[in-house]
């Protein structure tokens, strides 16, 4: 795989952290980030809130000198909104000083609130509409890159992502991130990369494969098979942030041990109770953990005492005993 691809004249490494709603967040984003990911995505934002003001939602679009080059994710599909909204992610980075790589569109979120709204993959079916966003975005910018991310298509009668792709290229796109699924497909397992292809040979701005790469095996196999510029990973790094230095080092990987990955755990947990204060942070983090103890010798009872702690220290417990081989399976 090539180490470097450039987006508007800026070099970037090759493997990068999908964007995650309810995973994707600070914390995480620092962990992969020093587990070798090379730019990171925050989960996707709302435009429209905001917009309007909501309170909330600026944190989830804030970002950290110590995660950058990290592009910002939003989702909406009123060209005027998304405009509107880039430019309110780039007056909190001029207040904060922390300015993002790029604003990614979302345009390939399958969820049923999402695209009932027209938003996320509901894009894939408006390809003129979805051109204007990016069209529209790239005006209200300047200098700070749009980049996309999109499936193959809505589904198997609109396999329209080599479409997609030139108009959003066309439009000034700096870089487009391919999901070889479409909605209809949702995550079933089993992805089409030779749209992935078609896509690399139809554009000139950076194409990122995404979609079912668990390991650097399959990171190989996606540049082979799609000759794209960079690869993109989900799920595969969920409790698993050591795959970006798997697919860094290849067959010189060394897998982490049992302690490693709860030690893992429990700093990521201790970075989420430093984000968002102890009550969210022992609620979010049951899922996150969870993934760290997927496949480990007790991890269904780990499981079971992680959803009755009410607080960090009975977390940190659960943890620190789980490491210490106190909790009997
Ligand atoms: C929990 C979860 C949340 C996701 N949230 C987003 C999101 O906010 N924006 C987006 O573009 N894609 C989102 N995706 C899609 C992923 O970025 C990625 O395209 C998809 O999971 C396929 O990659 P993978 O096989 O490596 O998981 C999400 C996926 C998951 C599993």
């Amino acid at each position: 795989m090539k180490k470097t691809l450039t987006i508007a004249g800026k070099e970037y490494g090759t493997v990068w952290l999908a964007p995650m709603a309810g995973m994707g967040d600070a914390s995480f984003r620092r962990i992969c980030k020093e587990h070798g990911a090379d730019y990171l995505t925050t989960e996707m934002v709302s435009a429209k809130a905001l917009c309007y003001g909501d309170k909330k939602t600026p944190s989830l679009a804030a970002i950290r000198d110590y995660e950058t080059p990290v592009a910002i994710q939003l989702f909406g599909s009123e060209p005027e909104t998304m405009a509107k909204a880039a430019t309110i992610l780039l007056s909190l980075s001029d207040k904060s000083g922390v300015y993002p790589a790029a604003i990614d569109v979302n345009m390939g979120c399958p969820m049923a609130k999402v695209v009932k709204c027209g938003d996320g993959s509901a894009l894939m079916k408006t390809p003129a509409h979805a051109e204007a966003i990016v069209r529209a975005m790239v005006a209200a910018l300047g200098d700070m890159p749009v980049t996309v991310k999109m499936r193959i298509g809505w589904d198997d009668s609109s396999l329209n992502v080599v479409e997609m792709a030139k108009r959003v290229e066309d439009a000034g796109a700096a870089a487009i991130c391919v999901h070889a699924r479409t909605r209809e497909e949702m995550y079933t397992p089993g992805i089409r990369p030779e749209y992935i292809r078609m896509v690399k040979e139809a554009v000139s701005v950076p194409v990122i494969g995404n979609g079912d790469i668990f390991s650097a095996r399959d990171a190989e196999r996606m540049v082979a098979e799609t000759g794209c510029d960079g690869v993109a990973v989900a799920r595969g790094a969920l409790g698993n942030p050591w795959l970006f230095e798997e697919i860094h080092l290849g067959k010189d990987f060394i897998p982490p041990t049992k302690k490693e990955r709860l030690t893992e755990a429990l700093r990521h947990f201790e970075l989420m109770v430093l984000e968002k204060g102890e009550r969210i942070a022992v609620c979010e983090s049951r899922a996150a953990i969870a993934y760290y103890t997927k496949g480990l010798d007790g991890s269904a009872k780990i499981r079971g005492l992680m959803n009755t702690a009410e607080t960090a220290d009975g977390i940190r417990r659960i943890l620190s005993d789980f490491i210490e081989e106190k909790l009997g399976h």
